[in-house]
């Protein structure tokens, strides 16, 4: 198969999946193959099975198939301290599933001529991309680790684009261009939104990234910047999950030896898999509480936020800590339940300089 048709199949797949609707992107895949921006040896992604090995000299079908299919490639794991043919290790840069790329550049609305600001240059592929939309000239993307970043200049000389790469933490966004960026994207999880990206951001213009505040998978967040310089938005009907902005990377949980043991009142299943707008409730009202769910009988819960946690195993209850996390968490749920069950679009974040808020159908309706 060419390159041309494997791009017009993949095209196809995220036309029907709803990820593409815009000939402009369409036109923009074509400009800037994807598989110019896949390292020789990456671990593969699929959302559906195990991740394994692609390597271009083993292999070069597979490597190429991977290039051209709907799942994230890693490329880095541990910050590079983990060699990425074991696969196993936190994945901290990538080269993101198309789908979920196009419909972030979909959400962000780039018009020709736009300056655009990306956090997160990772391979260089959605940089590339926007290069060919907005113009190159119009581009600057950060990031943070040199030898990525060192990479990612390779792939998007290979493929002919000149955007200005920084080496640099994007969290403090790109000052010199202030405050006339007209689009931000940033292409990392992020939990609380640094404001910088608001004041560099002109009235009027966009900020797309994913807002990871704690429960997988994240929400893919739309806001835009009002003359008073504070950022209202919704979030997208689809999710999205990305490594964190180096600094928000959730901590690792440090917890007293005292606990409490109680049963659960509501099932933990159908807590944990009521959807994502419960998730958003969560987020809002239980900032900075992260959690995991593990599948099987009995089902498992782990909730942990700064000193305390929980572990829910089936109805078995026990919390550590100064919080009791598991009752919380039950109090959110009835209050959604009580507010009729609303789904992630009926929620929205607003950012200021003193912070960020979650709102449920209008900005003034901040959850507490
Ligand atoms: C999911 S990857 C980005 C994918 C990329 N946009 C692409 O098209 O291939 C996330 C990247 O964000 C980078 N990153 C994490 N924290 C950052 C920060 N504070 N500033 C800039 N880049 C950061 C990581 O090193 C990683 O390369």
């Amino acid at each position: 198969m060419s390159v041309r048709q494997r791009i017009d199949a993949l095209c196809c797949e995220l036309e029907s999946n709803g990820d593409l609707t815009e000939p402009a992107w369409r036109a923009a895949l074509h400009a800037v193959p994807r598989h110019l921006f896949v390292p020789d040896r990456a671990w593969a992604a699929p959302y559906d099975a195990k991740g394994y090995l692609i390597d271009r000299e083993q292999d070069a079908e597979a490597w190429m198939d991977a290039a051209y299919a709907d799942h994230p490639v890693i490329t880095q794991l541990d910050d590079g301290v983990t060699d990425i043919a074991t696969g196993d290790g936190y994945y901290t840069s990538s080269l993101s599933a198309p789908g979920v790329v196009v419909d972030f550049l979909e959400l962000l609305r780039v018009y020709e001529g736009n300056r655009v600001l990306e956090i997160g240059t990772g391979t260089g592929w959605t940089a590339a991309l926007l290069s060919h939309r907005a113009g190159e000239g119009n581009v600057v993307s950060v990031e943070i680790d040199k030898s990525v970043l060192d990479v990612a200049a390779d792939n998007l000389a290979r493929a002919g684009c000149k955007p200005r790469l920084v080496l640099g933490d994007g969290a403090a966004g790109f000052p010199d261009r202030a405050p006339f960026l007209d689009r931000v994207h940033v292409t990392c999880g992020v939990s609380q939104v640094p404001y910088a990206w608001v004041e560099q951001t002109r009235p009027g213009g966009i900020i797309v990234f994913p807002w990871m505040p704690g429960l997988e998978p994240g929400h893919k967040a739309v806001l835009t910047v009002g003359r008073d310089g504070v950022a209202i938005g919704r979030f997208s009907r689809r999710g999205a999950s990305y490594m964190m902005l180096r600094d928000q990377r959730p901590p690792g949980g440090e917890y007293g030896s005292g606990h409490r043991e109680s049963r659960a009142t509501a099932e933990p299943r159908r807590i944990l898999e009521a959807g994502a707008g419960l998730d958003v409730a969560i987020a809002g009202l239980m900032p900075g509480v992260s959690a995991t769910a593990k599948q099987g009988d009995p089902f498992e819960v782990t909730l942990w936020s700064g000193q305390s946690a929980a572990h829910v195993s089936g109805a078995e209850v026990t919390q550590y800590g100064d919080r009791s996390l598991w009752d919380e968490l039950e109090d959110v749920f009835f209050r959604w339940i009580e507010w009729g069950s609303p789904d992630r679009t009926r929620f929205g974040l607003t950012v200021t300089p003193e912070g960020q808020h979650v709102w449920l159908d209008q900005p003034d309706n901040v959850i507490r």
